[in-house]
């Protein structure tokens, strides 16, 4: 069943799903393997869907596959679907291009974050709805930190305490979010950094276990036994 989205809603969800997976070792590209039989970004997307805000996703899809998603995601949620880009912020940058006038929320959430629940999505766009310009979930880092030279020579012990993991969806005030993609020089990895690069305040709020990014095959495995309790 297609669940509905909410006309309503004041939140858009970018979901960078374009990437090859090379961490994950050979085979289709990473939104599109298999979780429980079915692809990470179905997961992802249904998750997002079930988030009550959500007016609308934009899915940046791997260019050759961008008629194969849309058939995939049709059953799951009303999606649009763009070719991403080379690199993650390119394609962050596609489906941002293609959010329809009406959301003043986004959120920018990575495929490979498969698991997130819906409630987190929300707390996010909550955070933002308070007047946040910039929101990230964070978890607090539980190994510790050495800084190390180029020989693996330890140079020090840095305080864990003052460090967070961060994870997506990452929310955004629209004009933000797009004032901080036109001025982007160097593609980064995380859409608050570009914000903060513009001198954006940008707050943390309580992230989730289950929102962790499936990078590697112990994540995948991982995943696959997380759904089994869920
Ligand atoms: N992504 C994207 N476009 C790219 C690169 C990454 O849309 N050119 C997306 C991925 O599909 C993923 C998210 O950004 O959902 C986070 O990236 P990452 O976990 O690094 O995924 P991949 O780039 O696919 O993995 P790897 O780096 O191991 O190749
Ligand atoms: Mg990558």
């Amino acid at each position: 069943m297609t669940a509905q989205l909410n006309p309503r809603g004041d939140v858009a969800v970018l979901v960078p799903a374009a990437g090859a997976g090379v961490r994950l070792g050979p085979g289709a590209p990473k939104a599109l393997r298999l979780l429980a039989g079915e692809p990470l970004l179905v997961h992802a997307v249904r998750r997002i869907a079930a988030a009550p805000s959500v007016h609308t996703i934009v899915v940046a899809a791997p260019a050759a596959d961008v008629e194969s998603v849309r058939a995939m995601l049709t059953p799951v949620a009303p999606v649009t679907v763009v070719p991403g880009g080379a690199e993650r912020q390119a394609s962050v940058a596609a489906a941002l291009a293609a959010v329809p006038a009406g959301p003043e929320i986004v959120l920018v959430h990575d495929a490979a974050r498969a698991l997130t629940p819906p409630d987190l999505v929300e707390s996010v766009a909550a955070a933002v709805r308070d007047g946040h310009d910039a929101v990230i979930p964070v978890l607090p880092v539980v190994d510790t930190i050495k800084e190390v030279d180029a020989a693996e020579q330890v140079l020090g012990t840095v305080d864990r305490s003052a460090l967070r993991a961060v994870q997506t969806p990452q929310g955004f005030r629209r004009s933000v979010l797009d004032a901080a993609h036109e001025a982007a020089g160097d593609p980064l990895t995380d859409d608050a950094g570009l914000v903060e690069k513009q001198g954006v305040p940008v707050v943390c709020v309580p992230g989730s276990e289950l929102a962790l990014k499936i990078t590697r095959p112990f994540d995948l495995a991982l995943a696959e036994h997380l759904l089994t309790l869920t």
